[in-house]
């Protein structure tokens, strides 16, 4: 469920502020979050939860905003980061280190010594060559580093291939028929302790099955370790739990819930870090319409927002449904056109042949479950401001990350003055 809705007048609305108050003030394209939403996903998911000795550890990834972070903060959550950037952004929004954890297969010497002084929770260590990198660098500073290997259990599961990570032939964690071999070298290290074990088999999951698969293996690894003398006392899930995009159902948290429950028990600490269950639904992309364009095949809308503001679509196939933010009459016509971009590329395509009421220049289009993996995949490609990002909380809104001025986008550039032209044109 999120906060997005039309109103009496057929204007969509997050919470109780009008799209077009917000376009009007920030301008097109932008991210609007419902804090509502945020708040509700992450109470969903925790009622789900419920019993099982927990810690939501929100996937920055997904949208790394420290408006969002702060709220999320408040709520009690933890922190999934994978690069020193996220360690800082959860350290500033409040999150203690030891409700943090530190995935990620390329962990610099540098962003480790940041994690190590933060005392996080655990480290999900995803090689020999990593872990003997954390040895050294807690050993150097006094200290012992917590933990878990991140386990491979070559699992295929996942929206799209390129976020399927639970299989061996990606880059992804440790064998985990390997791993017995290497927990035992972990523990003769001296700046190492020994917490748990981590698995995270890809994102976009609406099948429970592939969860159960993978985490009945991770249980019952973690009766070989503790018969082999380590203490395990954290075991993370990973995330990955799908959401509903457009009539797509998403994932029902109660049976995901219960896979965890059937197969992990209640005994373990478990930490979960989901991303786009709770922030995906709590964000829409608001663009304007720029021009109509018609031949007698094609109906194309030219909005403002392109690939590089909502990447997805473009590098996934992803569906992002779209909703006239001024709702037609239930007697207008639905016409098939294609939602596109200003980017000189033919895969600046949000949809092809949707259904909307006739458009016109100015008009706003919204596309929904855009706040997970949206701002935060921006890019200024054809040198376009990043977009930026508005929080609605109740009838009030913030801009929580402003469009930058031309200024500031060209300032870290540095003119370079090459060679002289020496104008030989020898091949
Ligand atoms: N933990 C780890 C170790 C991860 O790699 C990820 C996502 C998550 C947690 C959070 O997964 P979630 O709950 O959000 O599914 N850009 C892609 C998604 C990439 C996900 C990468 N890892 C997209 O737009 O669909």
């Amino acid at each position: 469920m999120h906060h997005f809705h039309y109103d009496q007048a057929g204007i969509l609305c997050a919470e109780g502020v009008p799209l077009p108050d917000i376009a009007r003030e920030v301008g097109t394209p932008v991210y609007v979050y419902a804090a509502a939403t945020l708040r509700r996903h992450y109470r969903v998911f925790q009622d789900a939860l419920d019993g099982l000795d927990s810690l939501i550890a929100y996937s920055l990834k997904a949208n790394p905003n420290l408006s969002v972070l702060r709220l999320l903060a408040d709520l009690g959550a933890g922190a999934d980061v994978v690069s020193g950037g996220e360690l800082d952004r959860a350290l500033r929004a409040g999150i203690p280190g030891e409700r943090i954890v530190f995935s990620g297969v390329g962990k610099t010497e540098g962003e480790i010594g940041e994690a190590v002084a933060a005392d996080i929770l655990q480290f999900n260590v995803e090689s020999v060559a990593e872990l003997e990198v954390i040895n050294r660098v807690a050993c150097e500073a006094n200290r012992s580093a917590p933990i878990a290997f991140r386990v491979n259990p070559d699992v295929t599961a996942g929206g799209h291939e390129k976020i399927a990570t639970g299989h061996r032939h990606t880059k992804f964690g440790v064998p985990i028929a390997r791993s017995r071999e290497l927990y035992a070298r972990a523990r003769e290290m001296p700046g190492i302790v020994v917490t748990g074990i981590d698995v995270h088999i890809g994102s976009q999951i609406l099948d429970v099955a592939p969860f159960r698969t993978a985490f009945r293996a991770v249980a019952e690894l973690a009766g070989d370790l503790r018969a082999d003398g380590h203490d395990i006392r954290i075991i993370d899930v990973g995330g990955g739990i799908g959401v509903p995009y457009g009539d797509q159902p998403g994932l029902p948290l109660g049976t995901y819930a219960d896979a965890v429950r059937d197969t992990l028990g209640m005994e373990t600490r478990l930490v979960f870090e989901p991303g786009r269950l709770i922030v995906g639904n709590a964000g829409m992309l608001v663009s304007s319409v720029l021009y109509m364009k018609e031949d007698s095949e094609r109906r194309f809308v030219i909005l403002d927002a392109a690939m590089n503001d909502l990447l997805r679509p473009t590098l996934y196939g992803a569906h992002h449904q779209p909703f006239a933010v001024t709702k037609p009459g239930a007697r207008a016509s639905q016409h098939p056109c294609d939602l596109v971009g200003p980017v000189c590329e033919s895969g600046d395509v949000f949809a092809e042949d949707a259904l909307m009421p006739l458009l016109a220049p100015g008009d706003l289009v919204a596309f929904s479950t855009a706040g997970a993996y949206g701002a935060v995949m921006a890019s200024e490609y054809n040198s376009r401001p990043l977009v930026p990002e508005v929080m609605v909380s109740g009838d009030r809104f913030g801009i929580i990350r402003r469009r930058p001025t031309r200024e500031e986008s060209l300032s870290l550039e540095v003119p370079f003055d090459a060679e002289p032209d020496t104008a030989d044109c020898s091949p």
